[in-house]
């Protein structure tokens, strides 16, 4: 992917921040996942009184893509808007893997207009697979 698309996917991202539900925390994030298809799901994390209970925004845009039949993502946003530091939980970084390869670039907004970038594979080596545990999700 061209820097320009990481900075048209990271505005996406971005786009999701106001929907944020984030009464306890005040941490707005803002996930957008690019499937194999070219489409793009968002996503904001949706917080709980019970805060254990809270939806990260990286669930939240896998969840919507799947809900619409992807199964394959090919780059991944990450934004809290202006503050930076933001990547992906350890809880999302294996629920990115499912639908990711190694390589998928995952673009963590810095918050000033540039953004890191990281592989899949860099943020979480040697994830478990559907295949270590003899199943291929193709056939389910
Ligand atoms: N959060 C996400 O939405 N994604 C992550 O992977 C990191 C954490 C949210 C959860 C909580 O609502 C807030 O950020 C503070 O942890
Ligand atoms: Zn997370």
């Amino acid at each position: 992917m061209e820097p320009t698309d990481a900075a048209a996917l990271i505005e996406r991202a971005r786009e999701a921040l106001d929907a944020a539900y984030v009464p306890y925390s005040e941490y707005q994030v803002g996930a957008a996942v690019l499937t194999a298809d070219g489409e793009v799901f968002t996503g904001c994390n949706v917080e709980n009184a019970n805060y254990s209970n809270a939806l990260h925004a990286e669930e939240v845009a896998v969840g919507s893509a799947v809900r619409a039949g992807h199964r394959s993502i090919t780059a991944v946003a990450v934004t809290s808007g202006e503050r930076d530091g933001v990547t992906p939980c350890g809880m999302c970084r294996q629920t990115l893997a499912e639908f990711g390869d190694d390589d998928v670039p995952v673009y963590c907004d810095t918050g000033d207009g540039e953004w890191n970038e990281y592989t899949l594979g860099e943020l979480i080596p040697d994830t478990i697979t559907p295949g270590m545990l003899g199943i291929d999700p193709d056939a389910a």
